[in-house]
């Protein structure tokens, strides 16, 4: 009889390793080394060759790191991952393999800054086409879509406004159109919470920075999808393209991460949720987005689609620039910082900082306007945010 599958909670702490191999050792080895010696001259030549699988070095592949790639691709349900040194590496190496000049890439609306400014201010430069839709309206997409598209990318949900897309429904309408591949920018959710691959995404698209390693002391990226186009990745695009491979001692710290993610998840999740509901209920705050309010557009789909609503909040408050300001230099316990998925609770600006990458042209046809706060719910106690929070909206003029 077939034992049943092992669930994520045991794949995050188990799958890819087995300790006897290591004289038992609980944790992984962290191979320290650059290079991997051959045999012979005819083993080398085999490897180089991808005849025989093994080390090469550690630039295309590291056994610490072959070991974070596997798991993730067990927790995504995909056929094999490929690891980065940021999730920037994984993204410009997806881009710089897939497309070339003539090629059309497909985006949604609002992307993370250093996304939007490599589709919109950098790629053009080097004749790639960057075309914008809105993907919560896949219906529309069919007429964005042609033989020149190659790569369809889009976040979900999408930072500052926390845009949920219905991954399964674009995923539907691009491959009925084109024969383009659908990436998913899943960072805010990790495995956990979404799992793209099996709502038709072709590749899922991670900051291993954020929740996956959640501990702010880690810079990485992952890539998901099928065996083929992660050896082409490998082989070409992080190899001979961008060279944006992984440390062996971050893909370490990574899978140490990655034992607790679901607990943590957890946490984060029910402690943004109280934040977003206490947020929702003060006169300080014009609007609370947060796929986990029913105030949010797409609340039903984020309930479909992602089995808790995440940690990442963003909202305006009554009296523009000054008195987002004043809120943010008064929080005590909530630290002014970019990024997200800490355990700790981070808040920042995404109009001069995460999102300063857009035009102010960009920025005013995205929304992203001087009032609007994100923030990121960490895994403090409930009461102690809350009072943070409390205190500083009452520091913010409207208060
Ligand atoms: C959605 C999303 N994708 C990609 C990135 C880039 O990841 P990294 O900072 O690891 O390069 C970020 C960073 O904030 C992000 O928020």
């Amino acid at each position: 009889m077939q034992s049943p599958p092992l669930s994520l909670a045991t794949r995050a702490i188990h799958a890819g390793y087995d300790a006897s191999a290591h004289q038992g050792a609980l944790n992984p080895p962290i191979f320290w080394s650059s290079t991997f010696a051959f045999d012979s001259a005819e083993q080398g030549a085999a490897r180089f060759a991808q005849e025989e699988p093994g080390m090469i070095y550690t630039r295309i592949t590291n056994p610490t790191v072959q070991l974070l790639e596997e798991r993730l691709a067990s927790l995504e349900g995909g056929e094999a991952a490929l690891a980065f040194g940021s999730g920037m590496g994984a993204i410009c190496t997806l881009m710089w393999t897939l497309l070339r000049p003539g090629d059309e890439l497909l985006v949604d609306l609002t992307l993370y800054g250093c996304t939007h400014a490599l589709v919109h201010h950098l790629l053009p430069d080097f004749g790639i086409v960057t075309r914008v839709a809105d993907f919560t309206q896949p219906g529309e997409l069919a007429a964005h879509l042609n033989a020149r598209t190659k790569l369809v990318l889009f976040e979900t949900p999408a930072s500052p406004h926390m845009r949920v897309v219905d991954i399964a429904a674009v995923s539907e309408m691009v491959h009925a159109h084109s024969t383009a591949l659908v990436a998913v920018d899943s960072t805010y959710c990790t495995p956990y919470l979404q799992q793209p691959l099996k709502l038709g995404a072709d590749v899922v698209v991670h900051s291993l920075t954020k929740y996956i390693n959640g501990h702010g002391d880690v810079i990485a990226g992952a890539l998901v999808g099928t065996r083929a186009l992660m050896s082409t990745l490998r082989f070409v695009g992080i190899k001979e393209l961008t060279g944006a491979c992984m440390s062996p001692m971050d893909a370490y710290l990574i899978l140490r991460g990655l034992k607790t993610l679901p607990v943590r998840m957890d946490r984060h999740c029910a402690n943004a949720q109280r934040v977003a509901e206490f947020l929702e209920a003060r006169s300080e705050v014009a609007r609370v987005k947060f796929p986990g309010l029913p105030s949010h557009p797409q609340y039903a789909l984020a309930r479909r689609q992602m089995s808790q609503p995440g940690a990442v909040i963003a909202f305006d408050i009554h009296g523009g620039l000054d008195a987002g300001r004043r809120f943010i230099n008064a929080l005590r316990l909530v630290t002014r910082a970019v990024s997200l998925g800490d355990a700790e609770s981070l808040a920042q600006h995404p109009a001069s900082m995460t999102h300063a990458t857009y035009t102010p042209e960009e920025r005013a046809q995205h929304m992203i306007g001087d009032s609007l706060i994100r923030l990121s719910i960490g895994l403090e106690g409930i009461e102690d945010i809350l009072e943070d929070l409390r205190q500083a909206l009452e520091a913010s003029p409207a208060g």
